[in-house]
């Protein structure tokens, strides 16, 4: 299991509503479809790194309340180990409502924390991490303080697992993560919060305040993404445009899927230019399916592919 990617992070309920348009307040309104689906950013990561291949495991808090068999059940259909989550009793999965608007592909998110408690160092620095070569961190304000004593429990206790960290929400304590990954991926509201207007811009000004050698990684909705790096005193940054599927069907998770192609390319050595094309092949591969499963044909379709749309910034 030394090959094994870990997501750590946050599951939660998405109750997802598809609608052919966004409601108008205060009105009655009929719904094609309406699934109960597992969510969470570090939860939905590890589904598309099983997809392509990886084994995978989530490390998060799980409550011991009636939703725990459906979400048990389904991390066990897309093949992601769970067996290190510690489960609390008395209290509940946090919960999203998502309303997808098929009309303009938008996704509209109502999170609602519970009572379920942020992940302990304890929990974390139980793991063997000899059963690992890659640890995902999903940036959480509420946990910001534990996640810098797990990566420093990385750091000290292992020289060859790579660290990525995910900062997305627009909280300024989740800076403090900038400077801890090997890999960071950085959000178009973060990036904007931060003062940078474009993804570009946003690259080259977070590679100034992250690790050194750190692959810096701005998504950018439908624009597509950047990425670069420092080598040898000069930034590299290079931009890609998003690739869409003829009918965008679930833009749902499209950022989660985004950062683990990306990291699947790094575990697997690619160069990072390629890596950032893969991700934006594969996140736009997702919007066009409903779900993570049956992304895996979508990496032979890259791997197959001559890639020569290079377009630096
Ligand atoms: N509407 C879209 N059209 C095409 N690609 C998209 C679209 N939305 C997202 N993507 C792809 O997904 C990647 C991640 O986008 P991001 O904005 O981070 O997603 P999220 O909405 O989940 O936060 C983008 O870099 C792009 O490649
Ligand atoms: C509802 O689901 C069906 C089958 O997946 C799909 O064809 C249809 O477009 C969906 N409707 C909306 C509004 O998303
Ligand atoms: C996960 O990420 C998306 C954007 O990529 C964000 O809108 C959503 O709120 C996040 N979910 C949670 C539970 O934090
Ligand atoms: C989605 O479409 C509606 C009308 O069709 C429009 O009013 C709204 O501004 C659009 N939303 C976004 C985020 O583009
Ligand atoms: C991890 O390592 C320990 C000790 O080497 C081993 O017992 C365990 O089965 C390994 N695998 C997982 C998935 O934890
Ligand atoms: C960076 O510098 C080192 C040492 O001078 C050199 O070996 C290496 O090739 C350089 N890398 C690039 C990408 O220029």
């Amino acid at each position: 299991m030394a090959n094994a990617s870990l997501c750590v992070g946050l599951v939660c309920i998405d109750i997802v509503a598809e609608s052919e348009r966004f409601p108008v307040e205060d009105t009655d309104h009929r719904i094609p479809n309406l699934s109960y689906r597992r969510g969470g950013n570090a939860s939905n990561s590890c589904s598309v790194l099983a997809q392509l291949g990886m084994k995978t495991e989530f490390l998060g808090t799980l409550s011991n309340s009636i939703q725990l068999d459906f979400i048990q059940r389904d991390f066990a259909e897309h093949s992601v180990s769970i067996e290190h989550c510690p489960i609390f009793p008395d209290c509940e999965f946090p919960t999203s409502i998502v309303i997808l608007n098929a009309c303009n592909s938008t996704r509209t998110i109502m999170h609602h924390p519970t009572n379920l408690q942020e992940l302990g160092v304890q929990h974390f620095t139980n793991l063997n991490l000899n059963n690992y070569s890659w640890i995902h961190f999903e940036g959480r304000s509420a946990n910001v303080d534990n996640i810098k004593q797990m990566i420093k429990f990385v750091r000290e206790n292992s020289k060859s697992i790579k660290i990525s960290v995910e900062i997305e929400k627009t909280r300024t304590v989740l800076g403090e993560l900038l400077p801890l990954g090997d890999v960071v991926f950085i959000s178009k509201e973060f990036s904007q919060f931060s003062g940078f207007p474009t993804m570009k811009e946003a690259v080259k000004g977070f590679i100034g305040l992250s690790r050194p050698g750190c692959i810096v990684v701005c998504a950018w909705g439908s624009e597509g993404a950047a990425a670069g790096q420092n080598v040898n005193g000069t930034d590299v940054v290079k931009c890609q445009s998003a690739s869409a599927p003829c009918r965008i069907i679930d833009t749902l998770g499209a950022g989660d899927t985004f950062n683990a192609a990306f990291v699947y390319s790094q575990i697997n050595l690619w160069d990072w230019k390629k890596g950032l094309e893969f991700a934006c092949h594969i996140a736009g591969c997702k919007i066009g399916l409903k779900g993570f499963l049956g992304l895996e044909q979508f990496k032979q379709t890259f791997l197959f592919e001559a890639s020569d749309n290079d377009s630096p910034c």
